[in-house]
């Protein structure tokens, strides 16, 4: 995992925006989703990767992007209602975490799947395009460079 993300770090060309990067990011976890909606159960090991993954994504989001939209009247509702959907996927990872029937797992995994499929839709459509207006290119650059810095230091060692 860690090696994968050096080389998703190495092909970061300099012009990169953090927009680039989630987008991609959005991408994978969407895979991750359908795969495991897909075995029809739920599937300890493909839930696991989707955890990280996501965890991983929400964090970066909320340190480096988020922080600085939310004091801008254009887009301040809209970052404080991605927190608000952050902390409901916390909530139902939580919940299927701490939750042994396989498969009331598998439910709250298709709940988790449609709360974080509308909540990034609600990024790339409305979040992201009000932050172009927000933040100058050289910010996005730096939002990008400092959101793989993280991720690689917290990445869990493999
Ligand atoms: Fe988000
Ligand atoms: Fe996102």
């Amino acid at each position: 995992m860690q090696e994968e993300i050096r080389k998703e770090q190495d092909k970061l060309k300099d012009n990169t925006k953090i927009y680039d990067i989630l987008k991609i990011e959005h991408r994978d976890v969407r895979k991750l989703f359908k795969q495991l909606l897909d075995e029809k159960q739920f599937q300890e090991n493909i839930y696991s990767q989707i955890k990280m993954v996501l965890q991983l994504h929400m964090a970066g989001e909320e340190k480096f992007l988020y922080p600085r939209l939310e004091n801008n009247s254009e887009t301040r509702i809209i970052t404080l209602e991605s927190y608000e959907e952050h902390d409901l996927g916390k909530k139902v990872m939580h919940d299927i975490n701490n939750n042994s029937d396989r498969d009331v797992k598998f439910a709250k995994l298709k709940v988790l799947s449609e709360t974080i499929d509308m909540h990034i839709k609600e990024e790339e459509d409305e979040l992201f395009k009000k932050a172009k207006r927000v933040l100058s290119d050289d910010e996005e650059r730096t939002i990008a460079r400092e959101f793989m810095d993280e991720k690689m230091a917290n990445i869990p060692k493999m």
